[in-house]
């Protein structure tokens, strides 16, 4: 909590907040996780959402990013069953190669913060991954009632899950995917 709160005062845009997730914020983000073939974290910071993910009892394949040194040690430390990705995730996701269709990426990424290079870069990472399968979802979460981010690429659609008001500030849940309601059958 208090080296949190020292990465906030150090990097106030990139971490973007002054506390950890509450659990209530954590079970929210991570009740869609069921029947995921992979999991991705995207800013797990302490830890606070990801030790709410059930890998254990899925065994569903867990990776985590995390672009501050200090947290991402403690990550590997903490997590030794994920594999834990020092560096920012549009610079790293590439070099994992194929993903799974049915992914889903949790993200803590303070999007209202963010440098504009590296908040176009982000976004274009992330909403790369969701078009190529209707089957992948981000679920991110805000302090405010707008979209994390307007995609840029049109198919995709925001839809607002929860608030969550058990949280420092309140905070409202987002899912990002490919907008199928369009499409024709047959
Ligand atoms: C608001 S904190 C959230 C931490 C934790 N997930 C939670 O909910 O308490 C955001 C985290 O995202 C990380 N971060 C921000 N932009 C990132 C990026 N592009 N790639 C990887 N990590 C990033 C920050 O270093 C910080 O740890």
């Amino acid at each position: 909590m208090i080296h949190f709160f020292k990465c906030f005062l150090a990097n106030p845009g990139t971490i973007g907040a002054i506390a950890p997730s509450s659990s209530a914020l954590a079970k929210a983000m991570t009740r869609p996780i069921d029947g995921a073939a992979a999991v991705f974290e995207i800013g797990a910071g302490t830890g606070a959402i990801t030790c709410h993910i059930p890998m254990g009892k899925t065994g569903v394949p867990l990776v985590l990013f995390e672009q501050d040194h200090h947290l991402a040690v403690r990550l590997k430390d903490r997590f030794g069953d994920a594999l834990v990705i020092e560096g920012f995730f549009h610079d790293t996701i590439n070099h994992l190669g194929d993903l799974p269709d049915n992914l889903i990426i949790l993200s803590s990424i303070p999007f209202k913060s963010l440098s504009g290079n590296l908040h176009f870069s982000t976004v274009e990472a992330i909403c790369n991954i969701l078009r190529s399968s209707p089957n992948r979802r981000l679920i991110q979460y805000t302090y405010f009632n707008h979209v994390p981010f307007v995609p840029h690429h049109s198919n995709l659609r925001w839809h607002r899950l929860t608030k969550v008001w058990a949280n420092l500030p309140p905070a409202t849940v987002w899912e990002l995917r490919v907008d199928t309601s369009h499409r024709l059958d047959g």
